[in-house]
């Protein structure tokens, strides 16, 4: 038997374990740890996944620190610190021991040092808030933050940019997106910067241009919307994932997900999987490889196994509606995802760890 314990946040008051056996496919709802308000993005510490961080998604927003027990349950707040603003959607533990999280209602954000052990936010040392300016296209909504190198890199979907932070906070430079498009999460594979943006519901493929105001053209936009969509359907991208590839899985993929805020079908919302072809000639494109539909209504958060025999699997789960959660299989070398298994226990998850 091969078992994983898979942590899922959304909104509510806990946290939810799940133990997932792949020799038979089954998920079962372990149980539900009481968190602070609406923990909608969790993320373990880097170096120790007995260390988990949650944002509180409230107007009077904060991060929240838990210990993971053996079996998966949470310890009870560990600490907990202002996150700067309203709002805060995204959590992201860095290399150097710090978390940065960023506030989407109120365009700020902070990145916070922590202790040593992780588990405590290093309250001695006062971190400004970093306040993104209000740009011509609207008011800021910072909604995720990716360490690069010495940046951190944080989309703007208000803003319809990329701000380039120093590890310090501080704003170096920023890279400039689609008018519009609404520049939500992204991912990094090699030299190239892949960006989903909710408003326009397209990924973008660009070469990360020179720090720190640097541009480089787009090469490929594509639509992640099926083609068939359900009427009165409204589409809200919201995660792109690019595993690592590994002597299974040796093509790196592209996974985004659909959200239909409008009106669902039976088929619910599809999560899309691209190829990125041709890199470095004229050709250079990016590829629908296959839209594969999983009964989640509004897929915000998904996430795939990383241990051994893990990186086979993704877990998603819906905000809206009650479909639960799903784990999905990668078949034809990740060409294509199949529903192995499905959880109804708790309607809705935003957010997943897999331990
Ligand atoms: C990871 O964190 C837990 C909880 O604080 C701690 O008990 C454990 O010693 C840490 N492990 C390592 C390798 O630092
Ligand atoms: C880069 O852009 C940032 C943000 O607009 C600005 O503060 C900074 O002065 C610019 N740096 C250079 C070297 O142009």
């Amino acid at each position: 038997m091969v078992a994983f314990t898979i942590l899922a946040g959304g909104y509510g008051a806990f946290v939810a374990t799940y133990l997932f056996n792949s020799s038979d496919s089954t998920l079962s709802l372990l149980g539900k740890s009481p968190t602070g308000p609406n923990p909608s993005w969790i993320t373990t510490h880097l170096m120790n996944k007995s260390i988990l961080y949650a944002v509180n998604e409230a107007s009077q927003g904060a991060l929240q620190t838990f210990e993971v027990c053996p079996g998966g349950a949470l310890s009870h707040p560990i600490d907990t610190t202002s996150s700067g603003g309203d709002s805060p959607a995204f959590v992201a533990a860095l290399s150097t021991g710090q978390v940065a999280v960023m506030n989407y209602g109120s365009g700020n954000g902070r990145v916070i040092q922590t202790m040593e052990s992780g588990l405590h936010f290093d309250q001695d040392e006062v971190t400004p808030i970093v306040t993104f300016p209000r740009l011509l296209s609207g008011a800021s909504h910072p909604h995720m933050a990716l360490e690069h190198g010495d940046e951190i890199l944080v989309p703007d979907l208000g803003g319809d940019t990329i701000w380039r932070l120093s590890k310090s906070g501080s704003i170096q430079g920023f890279i400039p997106q689609p008018k519009g498009s609404g520049p939500r999460h992204m991912a990094i594979y090699g030299q190239h910067l892949f960006t989903l943006h909710e408003l326009s519901s397209t990924l973008t493929v660009q070469l990360i241009p020179p720090a720190p105001n640097g541009t480089s053209p787009i090469i490929s936009s594509v639509s992640i919307i099926p083609s068939n969509q359900p009427t009165n359907a409204s589409y809200a991208a919201a995660e792109i994932l690019i595993p690592t590839p590994t002597k299974d899985f040796p093509v790196p993929y592209i996974y985004v997900s659909n959200r239909n805020v409008g009106l669902q079908d039976a088929r619910g919302d599809s999560i899309a999987i691209f190829e990125h072809v041709n890199v470095g000639t004229p050709e250079e494109r990016l590829v629908l490889v296959k839209q594969v539909f999983t009964g989640l209504d509004q897929i915000r958060g998904m996430q795939f196994g990383e241990e051994v025999g893990g990186e086979a699997f993704l877990v998603a789960g819906g905000v809206a509606g009650n479909a639960g959660i799903v784990v999905l299989k990668r078949v034809g070398q990740g060409r294509d995802l199949e529903v192995v298994a499905r959880n109804l226990e708790v309607p809705t998850r935003t957010t997943f760890v897999w331990l």
